[in-house]
Order: C-alpha cells, then structure tokens, then sequence
C-alpha cells in the first residue's frame, strides 16, 4: 500500500522530497524541520509526501501525520496568493466580530479556506502575540493592528489589484 501510494508522487517532487531529506541526513530526529521545509519548497504539506517520509525515515506514517496536525503551522492545501489570518484571541474577540463576518463576506469563504481563484487564504487563529494594537491580522507575513472594517476593507481591495 505504502508503496503504491508513494508511485504517486510526481518524479520532480520525489526528487525535491530526496534532496530535502539529504540536507536532514534522514534522521527522523528533525521531522518537524523536514516538514518546515517541505512546506517552504512546496507552499503545503503534500498528502503523499507524508508515505514517502514515513517510508524513508521508518517512521509510522500516522505518526508524521500526528506531528503535522498538531502544529497549526502546517498546510495541506496550497494556499492562496494572500495569506490572511485573523485573530480571535480574547483581546481581539471582542472587537472583531464585524470584522470577521465582513471578510467572510467579501471573500465569499470560511475559516480554512481559499478562494477559487488561489487569490485569498482566510485562517483564524487564537493570538498573534499583539493584543496591545488588537484587532489584528496578519496578512502576507505583515501584522497589521488597530483594525477597523473600513481599514479591512481598503486592504483586501488593496490585495486584489497587486
Ligand atoms: S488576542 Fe489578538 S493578538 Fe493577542
């Protein structure tokens, strides 16, 4: 089973997969730097990457999966040209409800999801470590604080015309 579903795996890919575990010496000792870094060349966690790991470095396939779900860092869908997240921790919670619902509006999908158009990708996530400027989000690596739904609505505007 393991092996068939490795076969899947586009030659390029297993070949990009191979030199990432080269750079790691296959020690499974590093699997959450291997997975950062599949992540950095790929921009998502593969499905089929996880059997040609558990495969190369003898490690249970559940058990790659286990420590790629755990960290919210970790994508398995290829995300959208903007990465937009949004905080829902306790200082933003309370001035972000009209917030949220005006992005879900205006990208037209929920939590977790990306446009059809691989435009837009839309998380929430529990504190960005800023509460002193909350609401805040970070989009593209960028915090931005203090938000207002005119402030989001110019910056999603701004997104879709780069
Ligand atoms: S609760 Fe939103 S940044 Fe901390």
């Amino acid at each position: 089973m393991t092996q068939n579903i490795e076969y899947k795996l586009k030659e390029q890919d297993r070949r990009e997969l191979k030199k990432i575990l080269d750079q790691f010496n296959y020690d499974k000792n590093n699997l959450i730097s291997i997975l950062q870094t599949i992540q950095d060349v790929f921009g998502f966690l593969p499905r089929n990457s996880m059997f040609y790991l558990a495969k190369k470095l003898q490690v249970p396939a559940a058990e790659i999966y286990g420590v790629s779900t755990f960290y919210t860092q970790f994508k398995f869908d290829k995300l959208g040209k903007n990465h937009l997240i949004f905080c829902d921790g306790t200082a933003c919670h309370l001035r972000n409800r009209e917030i949220l619902g005006l992005v879900e509006t205006l990208l037209g999908i929920k939590p977790g999801e990306t446009t059809s158009d691989m435009q837009f990708s839309y998380e929430i996530v529990a504190c960005l470590g800023c509460c002193a400027i909350s609401p805040v989000c970070m989009v593209n690596g960028e915090i931005y604080g203090n938000l207002t739904t005119n402030k989001v609505k110019k910056l999603i505007k701004k997104l879709r015309k780069q």
